[in-house]
């Protein structure tokens, strides 16, 4: 059996791969360019309503298969028999050679295993009301001094965030952030900031932080320490609704 401590840590690793992997698959947007052909077979798509019975990604109608995919699962000869004569309940549109060609292409370029994947996404998508949300609202809207505002920066968009939570330890065992100062010196903090505590679960930070990120990241977790009641109870307050909804559940998302 696992005992407690190596049960957060290997928490906290998955955590991190999670991190590291979102952040590389994910890192750019794809936009879905089609070609002037593949464009025409989107458009017959439409006018012959074709949604009506099929799904991309997942949206549309469910009489039949999903056809994102399709691409790479019906061949050439079945594809066109389905577009003139049909097949069961998928009626004949009696589609000329031209025609077939446009739909292969634009069902050939739809099917890219880089777009239209699940995407975990947190938090209330209008309102922002989870409790990291709440509480970079209510830093967001304060006057920070130039280095503890860096600081924040630095903290908000890498991956601390992701463990470390506002006024409470976390569910991996990172500490509250906002009272580290009381617990450890200067030395201790740039020491933890540097190397990290991979033994329990504070890995070194990737990529490694320079040494002004350092000092920024101390005079913010300073400046945090010094108005940490004013900041809890205005987050608290930005918190609409912190009873468990659906709205806070993570769900997945199509893009
Ligand atoms: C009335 C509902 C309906 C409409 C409208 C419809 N289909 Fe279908 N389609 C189906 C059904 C049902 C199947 C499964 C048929 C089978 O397996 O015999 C199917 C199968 C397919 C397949 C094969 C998918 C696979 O994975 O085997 C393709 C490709 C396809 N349809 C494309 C189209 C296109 C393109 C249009 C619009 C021009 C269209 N369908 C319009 C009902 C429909
Ligand atoms: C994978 C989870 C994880 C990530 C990501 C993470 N931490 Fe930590 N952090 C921890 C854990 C767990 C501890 C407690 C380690 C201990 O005290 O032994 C900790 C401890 C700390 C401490 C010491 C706190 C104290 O009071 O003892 C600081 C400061 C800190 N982290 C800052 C950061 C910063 C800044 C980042 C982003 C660059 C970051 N952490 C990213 C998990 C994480």
């Amino acid at each position: 059996m696992l005992n407690p401590s190596s049960k957060k840590r290997l928490l906290a690793v998955l955590v991190l791969c999670f991190l590291v992997q979102s952040i590389f698959v994910y890192r750019d947007d794809v936009d879905l360019e089609l070609s002037m052909e593949a464009i025409e077979g989107r458009q017959i798509y439409h006018e012959s309503a074709c949604q009506v019975c099929h799904q991309l990604w997942g949206q549309g109608g469910f009489l039949g298969p999903d056809l994102t995919n399709a691409a790479s699962r019906v061949d050439e000869t079945r594809l066109v028999s389905l577009l003139t004569v049909g097949s069961g309940q998928m009626p004949a549109f009696n589609f000329n050679s031209r025609q077939i060609d446009q739909m292969k292409a634009f069902l050939n370029e739809i099917d890219r295993p880089d777009i239209g994947r699940g995407e975990l996404r947190m938090g209330d998508p209008s309102t922002g009301t989870s409790l990291q949300e709440a509480f970079e609202s209510a830093i967001i809207d304060l006057v920070l001094p130039t280095n503890a505002a860096a600081g924040f920066e630095t903290f908000r968009t890498g991956l601390c965030k992701a463990c470390h939570f506002p006024f409470q330890t976390s569910i991996v065992g990172a500490p509250d952030l906002s009272t580290t100062v009381e617990r450890l010196s200067e030395p201790e903090l740039v020491e933890v900031l540097t190397s990290g505590k991979p033994d329990t679960g504070m890995p070194q930070p990737v990529p490694e932080l320079l040494p002004s990120q350092v000092d920024d990241l101390i005079a913010y977790f300073f400046w945090l320490n010094g108005h940490r009641g004013a900041l809890e109870d205005d987050t608290r307050a930005r918190q609409v609704d912190r009873n468990v909804n659906w709205r806070l559940l993570p769900w997945w998302e199509y893009r």
